[in-house]
């Protein structure tokens, strides 16, 4: 068991690498709080966690506020009485084909709240009770969009900006026991990259996720347990000399 024991906090656990992340730790031991606005998924994502035969306790809620970030901790802290791990995955695609840069102001300020508040409201939240034990560990979802065009200007913008944050609060608390890193995923089969919320047919998502993963050089998309391997990787006590780091999961794209 990897994670034995340990609490993990995960947002957007209701959906693709949230829940795929909280199943995954909770099979090495981990018990998690699925912290989500999503209530219907986040009890499936619990049913998943305790399937795997550990628990979960569900706080639905909207995790870019420091209310709903500190209401997620605190439930955390009062079941299970501690907080090991923050996995920072919550996030919304932007959706404007062109012109990015000219996106609605709504469009702008919605983005930057869901993708890189939530990062500063949970991790807020949730790194005094990691420093009041002298351990934890905090891993935000980035992406390839940090360091490539694609996803649009607000979107790349909030992912450049978390693996800012993370190297800059990494070296903060070096010394004090938390550790803090990123993982970037490259095209992946979620939810949010096959249209399915944008109300594409289940062929059309097919040839979206095709020919997204003919760009890659492994010719073809991810799975969402790429990326839950890499953050159980960085949950687990095998990264204890790791920090302030990007974790790229992309099967080639940014060096092809
Ligand atoms: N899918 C990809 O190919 C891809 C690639 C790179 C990075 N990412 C990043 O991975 C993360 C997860 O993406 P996914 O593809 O699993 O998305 P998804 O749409 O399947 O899941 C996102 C979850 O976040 C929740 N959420 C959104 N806003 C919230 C809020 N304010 N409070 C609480 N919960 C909220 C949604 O309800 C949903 O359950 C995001 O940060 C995304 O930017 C995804």
């Amino acid at each position: 068991m990897r994670v034995q024991d340990k609490v993990a906090i995960v947002t957007g656990a209701s959906s693709g690498f949230g829940r795929a992340t909280s199943v995954r730790l909770a099979q090495e031991g981990a018990r998690i709080v699925i912290a989500d606005l999503d209530e219907a998924g986040g009890e499936e994502t619990a049913r998943q966690v305790k399937a795997a035969g550990s628990e979960a306790e569900l706080v639905v809620g909207d995790i870019s506020a420091l209310a709903g970030a500190r209401t997620a901790v605190e439930r955390a802290v009062a079941r299970f009485g501690r907080l090991d791990v923050l996995v920072n995955n919550a996030g919304i695609a932007q959706t404007d084909a062109h012109d990015t840069w000219d996106a609605p102001e709504e469009t702008w300020d919605r983005v930057i709240r869901v993708n890189l508040r939530s990062v500063y409201a949970c991790s807020k939240a949730a790194i005094p009770v990691m420093l009041a034990r002298g351990s934890g560990s905090v891993i935000s979802v980035a992406s390839i969009a940090a360091s490539v065009c694609v996803g649009g200007c607000a979107y790349g913008a909030t992912k450049g900006a978390i693996l800012s944050y993370t190297r800059h609060v990494a070296r903060e608390l070096a010394a004090r026991g938390v550790r803090v890193n990123c993982v970037s995923p490259g095209y992946m089969r979620t939810p949010m990259s096959s249209g399915e919320r944008l109300g594409l047919s289940a062929e059309e998502q097919e040839a979206r996720l095709d020919s997204f993963g003919q760009r890659v050089p492994m010719q073809r998309t991810g799975s969402v347990d790429d990326i839950a391997n890499a953050i159980l990787y960085l949950a687990s006590d095998e990264a204890a000399y790791v920090t302030g780091q990007e974790i790229v999961v992309d099967g080639g794209y940014l060096i092809r």
